[in-house]
């Protein structure tokens, strides 16, 4: 995290955190002993929206009640993450003062990890299941980052991954992908300094066979080259 929100940590009144490491929990508690966990709002059958319907409850009354609250979500709180952009959203609308900060996503860290610059490749990404309910159009010049592909179909709370729906991504992306074009399993490490992140290079049709840790993002590197468009290239003066 930033020294900006590891400050709002120390200095509120109140931390409610959602974090997926031990240490990390051990972290905020110790740097603000008035800090509780939203992981106990999580059960097995419960719809996700039902649970983070709760979370954006837990987080505002405290507001209501006047005091300073900070909401710690893993991560960057603004990725793929309902309950921080919700909260922030019904704070404003009854007159509180409410703002996010940045911090490291998971995307951050595969593009460090695996080398992707954005600029070089162009880069566009998906819930995964937002991608195949959708039939979303994957462009094969660009790379492709799917989200939450452990746990596709699932609307509730996992814990452990739910591998038998990964067909159905490989299936939507086989339509632009060639079934034997090599994807990457990656999940960061939650402690980059001493332990390695997950990386798998599977080709495309094996995915489903594939060992997928529930936290997993899939990068799909380019398939081909974009085409350029000549005339435009010559009129901004390009060679
Ligand atoms: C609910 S989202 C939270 C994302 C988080 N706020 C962030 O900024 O990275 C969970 C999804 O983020 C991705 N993710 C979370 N932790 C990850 C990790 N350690 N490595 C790779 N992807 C991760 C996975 O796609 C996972 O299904």
């Amino acid at each position: 995290m930033t020294p900006e929100a590891a400050s709002a940590i120390e200095r509120a009144d109140e931390v409610l955190y959602l974090v997926t490491q031990p240490l990390t929990a051990q972290w905020i508690e110790r740097a603000n002993p008035r800090s509780r966990s939203l992981h106990g709002l999580y059960a097995s059958g419960k719809p996700r929206r039902k649970t983070y319907a709760e979370m954006v409850d837990e987080v505002l009354a405290p507001v209501r009640a006047g005091r300073e609250v900070c909401a710690a979500f893993y991560g960057h709180p603004g990725v793929f993450v309902n309950p921080g952009h919700e909260a922030i959203r019904r704070a404003r609308g009854e007159g509180y003062r409410a703002r996010m900060l940045p911090a490291v996503s998971a995307l951050d860290c595969l593009v460090a990890d695996l080398g992707i610059d954005p600029a070089a490749t162009g880069l566009h990404s998906y819930e995964a299941t937002d991608f195949v309910v959708h039939r979303r159009r994957p462009d094969p010049t660009a790379s492709l980052v799917l989200w939450q592909i452990g746990v596709v179909g699932e609307l509730g709370y996992a814990t452990s991954p739910r591998r038998e729906n990964l067909a159905l991504v490989v299936d939507r992306l086989s339509r632009a992908y060639p079934r034997g074009h090599e994807v990457i399993v990656y999940e960061a490490s939650p402690y980059p300094l001493v332990a390695d992140p997950f990386v798998l290079r599977v080709p495309l049709e094996q995915l489903p066979d594939a060992q997928v840790p529930l936290l997993a993002t899939l990068v799909v590197p380019p398939a081909r080259r974009p085409r350029r468009d000549r005339a435009l290239t010559v009129r901004l003066g390009l060679s």
